[in-house]
C-alpha cells in the first residue's frame, strides 16, 4: 500500500503573532507570513501548522475562539486566508490549522446563550452543574491548577473549564455539539486545509458520573504527562476512553476527503495512553505529538533509550513524532546554552530518526528565549502566577511565562529585525546580527543552512521517511549510531555528544551525505574530535566484517 503523504512530511509551526507584521501594528499577520513563504520554501519546509488565527478576544492569544469560521481582523481578512492557502499550495507545501475543540472563549455566542438561563436550549453545549453547598460540584483541578469549576451567580451553577476560567469546555456528550464542530472541520476542509492540530484533545470528555479524582503525591505536571498534577490523578477529567473513541470518529469524518487530510493530537500521558489515541488498528488520530524530547538530557544514552523504546512501542505503521519545543515550552536552544553545534546534533537526530520532525519557528536560527518576568508577562499563565519570580520557576524546572518562547522572528538587520515597522507586541530580546535569517542564509555552516540540508536530504532519500530504523550497540557512551534501511539502501547516522576526541573508529564505506561540527571523514573512517555528526550511505565492503546491530 502506498504510504500517505503525511507519514513522510515534516511540520513547521508558525505562531502568527510573532512571525511577521506587514502593517506596522506590532502583531504578526497573514500578509506578513505570505511575504516569507519563499524563505520557508527555500529552507525546505513541507507542512506548516499555524497556531490559531480565528476570531478571538486574544486572552489566550487565539486559543480562546469566539468564532471558528472567521479570521481575526488583527491577522487579516478571509481574502488573505484564501491567498495564504493558494500561495502555500502553489509552493507544494501543506497547511494545517490549529483546532481548539475542547473549549471556546467565554465570549463565543454559544456560551453567551448557554449562560443566559438554565432553560436555554444551548445550556447543554457546555458542562453545567450545581455545587455542593458552597463548594464546587467535585474536586477536579484544571490543567493549570486550581478548581476547574467556575461559579456563575446568575444561574447559580458552575461551568467546567479544563484550562483557564475564560475557556469553558464544550459538552461532547451533546450530539448537537459534535455536529456543530464537525461542520467547522468541514468548512475548512472544503477550503483545502490539509489537516488539523487538535488542541488539548485528551481533555475532550469528562466522566459522566462526575466522580472525584483520586489523590496523588505529585504537584507539578510534567511537560509530557498531565495525568497526575496538583496532588491528584486525573482519572476522571483527562484521557477518558470516550476521547479515544472520539478520535476514531473525527478520523472517519476526515476520510471523506480525497486530499488525505490528517489529524495530529496534542495529548499527553503514558505511551499506553498515546497509543489509545492512535487506535489499536491505527484508526484513531493519525499522529500525536511526543513531548519526551522536550526535557532531553545532553547524553547519547538519553536519545538511544527513546529511539529504542519508540521502535518497540510505536513500530510501523505507527509514526513517532519528535518535538523539541512549541509555543508553550522553553526553547531547546536555551537548554544547550545557545550552542549551535549541539543544535545540529539534536536536529539531525530529529530529522533522521524514524518519525515526523516538528520544528518550531526560529529553531532553525537558534532563536533564543526571552527573559520576561512572570510579573510583567502578557501570557495568562504568567498573569496567574505573577508572584513567582523567574529564578524560582527556573529552579523548579517549571515553565510559566510562555511569552519567552514567543518572541518575534529575527529576519534581517533592519528595524526590529525585519519583524515589524511598529512596536512589536513582545520585545525582541537581545540578539546579534548573525542570529537573523538573512545572515545565516548566506553563511556557510550556519544553523539555518544545516536545517536546509536536513530538509533536503529527507526529501531526496526515501530511506529517511520510509525506511526502518535500528540502533547500533553501544561502542562508546558519547556516540550514538543508528541505521536507516529501505530495500538495498542503507544510511548511517553517527552523532557525537563528546567534548573531546574519541579513539574508537567507525568505517565510512561510501558517500558522505552530510557532516558537521568536529566529526569528519578521514580516509575510510570517521574521525571524532568533539561534538558533531556524520551521515553516510553504505556500500558493502566484502573484506570487512559488518557492524553488529541490536
Ligand atoms: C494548548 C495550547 C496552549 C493553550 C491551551 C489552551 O496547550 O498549546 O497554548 O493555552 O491549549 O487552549
Ligand atoms: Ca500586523
Amino acid at each position: 500500500m502506498k504510504s500517505p503523504w503525511w507519514k513522510k512530511t515534516s511540520i513547521y509551526q508558525i505562531y502568527p503573532w510573532s512571525f511577521c507584521d506587514s502593517n506596522g501594528d506590532g502583531i504578526g499577520d497573514l500578509q506578513g507570513i505570505i511575504s516569507h513563504l519563499d524563505d520557508l520554501q527555500e529552507l525546505g519546509v513541507e507542512t506548516i501548522w499555524f497556531s490559531p488565527f480565528y476570531l478571538s478576544p486574544g486572552r489566550d492569544y487565539g486559543y480562546d475562539i469566539s468564532d471558528y469560521l472567521s479570521i481575526d481582523p488583527r491577522f487579516g481578512t478571509k481574502a488573505d486566508f484564501d491567498r495564504l492557502v493558494k500561495e502555500i499550495h502553489k509552493r507544494k507545501m501543506k497547511i494545517v490549522l490549529d483546532m481548539v475543540m475542547n473549549h471556546t472563549s467565554d465570549e463565543h455566542l454559544w456560551f453567551q446563550t448557554s449562560k443566559s438561563s438554565r432553560k436555554n436550549p444551548k445550556r447543554d453545549f457546555y458542562i453545567w452543574k450545581e455545587g455542593q453547598g458552597k463548594r464546587p460540584p467535585n474536586n477536579w483541578k484544571s490543567m493549570v491548577g486550581g478548581s476547574g469549576w467556575q461559579y456563575d451567580a446568575h444561574t447559580n451553577e458552575y461551568y467546567y473549564t479544563n484550562f483557564l476560567p475564560f475557556q469553558p469546555d464544550l459538552n461532547y456528550r451533546n450530539p448537537e455539539v459534535k455536529k456543530q464542530m464537525f461542520a467547522v472541520l468541514d468548512h475548512w476542509l472544503k477550503q483545502k486545509v490539509d489537516g488539523f492540530r487538535l488542541d488539548i484533545f485528551n481533555s475532550i470528555f469528562k466522566d459522566e458520573l462526575y466522580r472525584d479524582n483520586p489523590k496523588s503525591a505529585r504537584f507539578f505536571p510534567s511537560p509530557d504527562n498531565h495525568d497526575e498534577a496538583f496532588f491528584q490523578k486525573k482519572t476522571f477529567n483527562l484521557n477518558l476512553p470516550e476521547s479515544f473513541q472520539f478520535a476514531k470518529e473525527v478520523r472517519k469524518r476526515l476520510s471523506r476527503y480525497a486530499h488525505e487530510p490528517f489529524l495530529i493530537g496534542e495529548v499527553s500521558g503514558s505511551d499506553t495512553v498515546l497509543k489509545s489515541f492512535l487506535g489499536e488498528r491505527s484508526d484513531g488520530l493519525h499522529l500525536v505529538f511526543q513531548f519526551e524530547l522536550i526535557h532531553f538530557q545532553w547524553k547519547a544514552s538519553f536519545f538511544r533509550n527513546i529511539l529504542q523504546k519508540n521502535e518497540q512501542v510505536f513500530p510501523s505503521p505507527y509514526m513517532p513524532v519528535y518535538v523539541y519545543g512549541n509555543h508553550d515550552q522553553r526553547r531547546y536552544i536555551d537548554r544547550i546554552q545557545g550552542n549551535p553545534e549541539k543544535a545540529k546534533v539534536l536536529s539531525t537526530l530529529q530529522f533522521f530518526a524514524r518519525g515526523i520532525p516538528v520544528i518550531y519557528y526560529g529553531e532553525e536560527i537558534a532563536r533564543k528565549e526571552g527573559r520576561i518576568s512572570n510579573w510583567s508577562g502578557q501570557d495568562p499563565i504568567a498573569k496567574r502566577n505573577s508572584f513567582v519570580p523567574l529564578w524560582l520557576s527556573n529552579l523548579l524546572g517549571i515553565y510559566i511565562n510562555r511569552d519567552n518562547c514567543r518572541l518575534p522572528m529575527l529576519w534581517d538587520n533592519s528595524k526590529n529585525a525585519g519583524f515589524s515597522k511598529g512596536t512589536p507586541w513582545l520585545p525582541l530580546g537581545t540578539f546579534r546580527p548573525e542570529d537573523t535569517v538573512e545572515v545565516q542564509k548566506n553563511t556557510k555552516g550556519s544553523l539555518w543552512q544545516h536545517y536546509q540540508i536536513l530538509f533536503r536530504l529527507r526529501k531526496l532519500n526515501r530511506v529517511f521517511t520510509e525506511g526502518s530504523l535500528s540502533i547500533e550497540q553501544e561502542r562508546h557512551p558519547n556516540v550514538l549510531v543508528f541505521e536507516r534501511k529501505l530495500g538495498k539502501e542503507r544510511v548511517f547516522v553517527l552523532l557525537s555528544f563528546s567534548d573531546s576526541p574519541i579513539e574508537e573508529k567507525w568505517k565510512v564505506s561510501a558517500e558522505v551525505l552530510h557532516s558537521f561540527g568536529a566529526v569528519e571523514k578521514s580516509n575510510d573512517s570517521v574521525r571524532i574530535l568533539g561534538i558533531g555528526g556524520i551521515v553516510w550511505k553504505h556500500r558493502e565492503i566484502v573484506s570487512k566484517p559488518k557492524p553488529k546491530f541490536s
